[in-house]
């Protein structure tokens, strides 16, 4: 059987209580925390960085953190990330000079490192670094901002990227981010998905622990 990860994306999350919201979506069942960094140039808007991920190790988060680097350079934020006690590392391949060599930097830091793709990003960046990823993160939704609706045409892109892995023979994750809801996450596992990042499906409900239950429950359908 598939080895679901749900990632809450802490984009949603109230910011004035960031060390709670945490631990609630932790305790309600979520598996990985989703920590989406964006710098006002790669993307348009600005959010969290390092110091902020070093926070919340400091406040007893010993959940995987998974770091979504939605910036440009990457490789001096990989640097600090690793300090700071990632566990995940993602970027953009657009953003980055030296793809080969800023996953190798996440890597040689002791993080499972990885590729995200734009909607309209080909996959063809994988083709000379499956052994060199741990995880796809498929973007379903422009990046830049929590709470727009999934595209649909995603859905393909999933079960091409799904193909791939599976033909590498590789234990890699396929990840996917934006727009994913109750009632969409049992579609997106079927396309191949395997882990979910959801921000405003999750926080912004009054109940977390209800709604990781039904996604959860819509995961083993
Ligand atoms: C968008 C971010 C996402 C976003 C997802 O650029 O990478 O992680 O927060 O938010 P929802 O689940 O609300 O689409
Ligand atoms: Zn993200």
């Amino acid at each position: 059987m598939t080895d679901f990860l749900i990632a809450p994306s802490i984009l949603s999350a109230d910011f004035a209580r960031l060390g709670d919201e945490v631990n609630a979506v932790l305790d309600a069942g979520a598996d990985v925390v989703h920590f989406d960094v964006m710098d006002n140039h790669y993307v348009p808007n600005l959010t969290i960085g390092p110091m902020v991920c070093k926070a919340l190790r400091k406040h007893g988060i010993t959940a995987p953190i998974d770091v979504h680097l939605m910036v440009k350079p990457v490789d001096r934020l990989i640097g600090d990330f690793i300090e700071a006690g990632a566990s995940w590392i993602t970027f953009h391949p657009e953003a980055s000079e030296h793809i080969d060599r800023s996953l190798q930097l996440i890597r040689d830091g002791g993080c499972k490192s990885g590729l995200v793709f734009n909607p309209a990003t080909p996959l063809h960046y994988l083709d000379y670094v499956m052994d060199k990823v741990d995880i796809i993160l498929l973007m379903s939704v422009n990046p830049g901002f929590g709470g727009q609706k999934f595209i649909p045409a995603t859905l393909d892109k999933l079960r091409e990227a799904r193909q791939r892995i599976d033909a590498s023979g590789y234990p890699i994750r396929l990840e996917v981010d934006g727009g994913v809801t109750v009632d969409n996450i049992g579609q997106i596992a079927a396309a191949g998905a395997d882990t979910f990042v959801a921000g405003s499906a999750i926080f912004n409900t009054p109940d977390y622990v209800a709604t990781l239950a039904q996604m959860r429950s819509q995961l083993s359908q």
